[in-house]
């Protein structure tokens, strides 16, 4: 099977009631581990590329990479994504390059500015068979290249979704209803302390995400920032030389419970960097004489497998689907 658009995964996934896992590559080994789970368990999975991604691994090398695992994994639907696509510029490189979903983010400008630009990239995109998914309200987070304050975010108005994606034409929705990028998604401050010590965060406003539904029936909706962010995990990293206090994600039940409702796409990213830097941490740790990166890479590949295949079945729900 060559590479496939979106459509057919999220009509299922949305009947289905399961979401289809999005994870961002950045190197061969992310790439692996990620198929070898999806292949595996014959489940849908899109691979995304961040313009951080594009800058680090060089745009070519990332699409010879997913090309080799869609040789791979002929079974398996596979999309290559555009993450957080910034210009109509990037969002045609990345169609003209073989992309067949791109994602404009325009969310931080203005109602009508965001209407504008996601129109022009559709256009573009569907007269060449490419999908895209546009973002309405603002998600916080830290990362390199999706920086807003907690101050500066909100919520997705489901009052303006319906006229968006008319006016646009885009093909899926990521909306904010609480989720944030990054490792540190919410302050200790806004959280709740259980039994065991482990910070709780708030509840995802699923209030906003039914209201969205209603005024759009049968659309995909997607969800960024959802990273679990686990504490196993975290706890392995601050074991053995790192320092991240305070990371906390989204609850995983409640992705699993978005899943069965319009959310189609589900954004990991963070769950993989930190399971990757926790076993390497604990490999250099624990073998101090060696040197060959294939050493601590292997278990770094290992761990991205076992962290997608969890998503696949505990969170998705998408295994058997491909
Ligand atoms: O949403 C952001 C993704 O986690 C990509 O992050 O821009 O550091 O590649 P990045
Ligand atoms: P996380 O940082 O929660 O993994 O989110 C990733 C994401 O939304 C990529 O677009
Ligand atoms: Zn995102």
């Amino acid at each position: 099977m060559a590479l496939v658009t979106t459509t057919e995964m999220f009509a299922k996934a949305y009947n289905g009631g399961y979401a289809i896992g999005a994870f961002n590559v950045n190197n061969m080994e992310i790439v692996q581990g990620i198929t070898e789970a999806a292949g595996e368990l014959k489940s849908p999975v899109i691979l995304q590329v961040s313009k951080g991604a594009r800058e680090y691994a060089n745009p070519v090398y990332l699409r010879k990479l997913v090309e080799a695992a869609v040789e791979n994994y002929p079974d398996i639907p596979i999309a290559l994504h555009l993450d957080h696509g910034d210009s109509f510029e990037t969002c045609k490189a990345c169609i003209d390059g073989g992309f067949t979903s791109v994602m404009i983010d325009k969310s931080g400008e203005s109602f009508e500015k965001n209407i504008e630009i996601t129109r022009q990239v559709v256009e573009y995109a569907h007269e060449r068979g490419v999908v895209v998914e546009a973002e309405l309200g603002t998600l916080a987070g830290i990362e390199d290249e999706v920086k807003v304050a907690a101050d500066a975010a909100s919520y997705t108005r489901p009052e303006e979704v319906q006229e968006f994606v008319e006016r646009t034409g885009c093909d899926s929705l990521a909306i904010a209803i609480g989720t944030s990028h990054g490792a540190y998604k919410f302050k200790p401050e806004q959280c709740t302390v259980n039994e065991k010590g482990i910070l709780v965060p708030p509840p995802l406003r699923f209030d906003v995400l039914e209201e969205c539904m209603k005024r759009l029936p049968g659309f995909p909706i997607v969800l960024h920032g959802s990273s679990s962010v686990p504490q196993d995990f975290v706890k392995m990293v601050n074991q053995y030389g790192g320092s991240m206090p305070n990371a906390v994600g989204v609850p995983e039940e409640q992705l699993r419970k978005a899943s069965q409702l319009a959310v189609c796409k589900i954004n990991i990213d963070s769950d993989i960097r930190i399971a990757m830097t926790a076993v390497i941490r604990q490999y250099l740790a624990e073998n101090p004489s060696h040197f060959d990166p294939r050493q601590y890479l292997k278990p770094a590949r290992k761990a991205v497998k076992d962290m997608v295949a969890h998503k696949i079945v505990n969170v998705l729900g998408s295994d058997g689907k491909a």
